[in-house]
C-alpha cells in the first residue's frame, strides 16, 4: 500500500527568486499538508551527504554546489499516495520535458535549477524527511 507522506525541498532558485510562497500555496491547493518545515541552508557536506546516491553521477559536483548556494525550505508533506501525487504535481526533473501546470514547469530554469526536490520512493520519504527532522519536529 503506498504511503501517506512525501518530502520536498524548494531548491536556491525558487527560494531566490521569490517563488516560496507560490509554490507552497501549488502544494496546498493539490491536497497536501504540510508536517514540517524549515528554512535552512545546506553546507557543501550536507548537500553531498543528501544526494549521496547519485555520487557517481557527471553532475553530482556542480549539484552539490547549487544546493549550498543559497538558502531552502525543507519540508514533509501528507496526502494519500504521496509520493506518487507529488511527483505529478511538481512534473519530470527536466522543466523541458515537465507537464504544463507543474511546478517545474511554472518555476524551473534548468535541469540542475529545478525550483524543488520531491522523493521518488516511500522509503526515500522516510530516510530525507529524517536527513531534516527528528520526531518531535513533526506534527
Ligand atoms: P532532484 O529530483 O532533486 O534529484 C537530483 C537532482 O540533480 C535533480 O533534481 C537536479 O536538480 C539535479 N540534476 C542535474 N543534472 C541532472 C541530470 N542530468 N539528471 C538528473 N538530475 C540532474
Amino acid at each position: 500500500m503506498a504511503g501517506n507522506r512525501t518530502f520536498t525541498m524548494i531548491k536556491p532558485d525558487a527560494y531566490g527568486a521569490g517563488n516560496s510562497g507560490a509554490i507552497l500555496k501549488m502544494i496546498e491547493e493539490a491536497g497536501f499538508a504540510i508536517k514540517a518545515m524549515k528554512l535552512t541552508k545546506l553546507t557543501a557536506e550536507k548537500a553531498g551527504a543528501f544526494y549521496a546516491v547519485h555520487k557517481e553521477r557527471p553532475f553530482y559536483n556542480d549539484l552539490v554546489n547549487y544546493m549550498s548556494s543559497g538558502p531552502i525550505i525543507a519540508a514533509i508533506l501528507e496526502k494519500d499516495n504521496a509520493v506518487e501525487d507529488f511527483r505529478k504535481l511538481i512534473g519530470a526533473t527536466n522543466p523541458a520535458d515537465a507537464a504544463e501546470g507543474t511546478i517545474r514547469k511554472i518555476f524551473a530554469t534548468s535541469i540542475e535549477a529545478n525550483a524543488v526536490h520531491g522523493s521518488d520512493s516511500d522509503e526515500n520519504a522516510e530516510i530525507e524527511g529524517s536527513f531534516y527532522f527528528s520526531q518531535f519536529e513533526r506534527v
